[in-house]
């Protein structure tokens, strides 16, 4: 059996329960609930990125200002519970779980993090508010928490250039780490939007991995023959909106001709929005 976690609803029970461990070496895990596997890989490496001794904390707050209006705020899943039962046999050690009136006294914050250019490009085409919303609640979660690691997926590449970014740009001294994707057998990258799935429509999703992988195997041909890959594998897939596939280096910029680089892509299956990304190797022997 794993330890409960101690369970801090409030900024005052957040800093006694941090209180009750000696200084050095705090882990956080930021998180919006619903945890799966890919949140649980987070935090095990949280833990093995400050050892046994050291807090690893892990936030669940549902970011209202990280969603425009229309988006799914309302029904994004909450499964309090059993994100205690994940956090616990993960050996976390603090839970915050924050609402929103703690997280945001008095209403929308005046001061916020600008993003800068990157937010505009990829997901920020389709929602362009969402990364602003982003790096201010991780900015938040920082100044409460003062971790020395934060943990990341790279399942949001985007999110997770833009938090670099933001460390670096702003001088906040956070180490951040990037943990891999985690994926269903059949290439599916863990989401809590799978969640809105139906059977048919979750068949469906695999396309996007299967693009991705499809590229991924030709990337040592160069970068035409590996867009021209991922095409191909979307022209046989139903059921899919594609709304964007983006060869980019990986800190985002322009794509190099050769060498490391990163394919994302995002489509609708149904009224689902889902995201995935893989790092390749262009003209590589990979
Ligand atoms: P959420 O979607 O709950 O994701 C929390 C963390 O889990 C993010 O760093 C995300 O990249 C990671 N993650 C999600 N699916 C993953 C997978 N299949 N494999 C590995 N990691 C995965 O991202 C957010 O919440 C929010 O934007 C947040 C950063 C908490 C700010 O509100």
């Amino acid at each position: 059996m794993s330890a409960t976690p101690l369970l801090a609803h409030s900024r005052e029970e957040l800093h006694g329960a941090l209180g009750k461990f000696a200084d050095a070496g705090v882990a956080l895990v930021p998180t919006m609930g619903a945890l799966h596997a890919g949140h649980a890989a987070l935090l095990a490496r949280a833990r093995q990125e400050v050892g046994p001794d050291a807090p690893v904390v892990s936030s669940i707050f549902v970011n209202p200002l990280q969603f425009a209006p229309g988006e799914d705020l309302d029904r994004y899943p909450r499964t309090f519970d059993a994100d205690l039962e994940v956090c616990a046999e993960q050996g976390v050690d603090i839970v915050f779980a924050p609402s929103v009136e703690e997280v945001y006294p008095g209403g929308d914050p005046q001061v916020t993090v600008d993003p800068g250019p990157l937010a505009a490009a990829l997901e920020g085409a389709s929602r362009p508010t969402h990364f602003h919303g982003v790096l201010t609640v991780v900015a938040k979660l920082f100044g409460l928490v003062r971790p020395d690691v934060s943990v990341f997926g790279q399942k949001d590449y985007q999110q997770l250039t833009l938090i670099r970014r933001m460390v670096a740009d702003l001088c906040m001294g956070v180490d951040v780490v990037g943990a891999e994707t985690v994926r269903e057998p059949d290439g599916l990258a863990l989401s809590s939007r799978n969640a809105y799935l139906d059977e048919d429509q979750r068949w469906r999703a695999t396309a996007l991995s299967r693009t991705l992988f499809a590229a991924r195997d030709a990337a040592r041909y160069g970068a035409a023959v590996t867009i021209d890959a991922a095409r191909h594998e979307l022209r046989h897939a139903r059921g899919v909106d594609l709304e964007y596939l983006e060869l980019r280096a990986p800190d985002l910029g322009p794509a190099p001709e050769t060498g490391p680089a990163r394919l994302l892509i995002a489509a609708r299956v149904g009224a689902t929005r889902l995201i995935d990304n893989v790092a390749l190797d262009l003209n590589g022997d990979t």
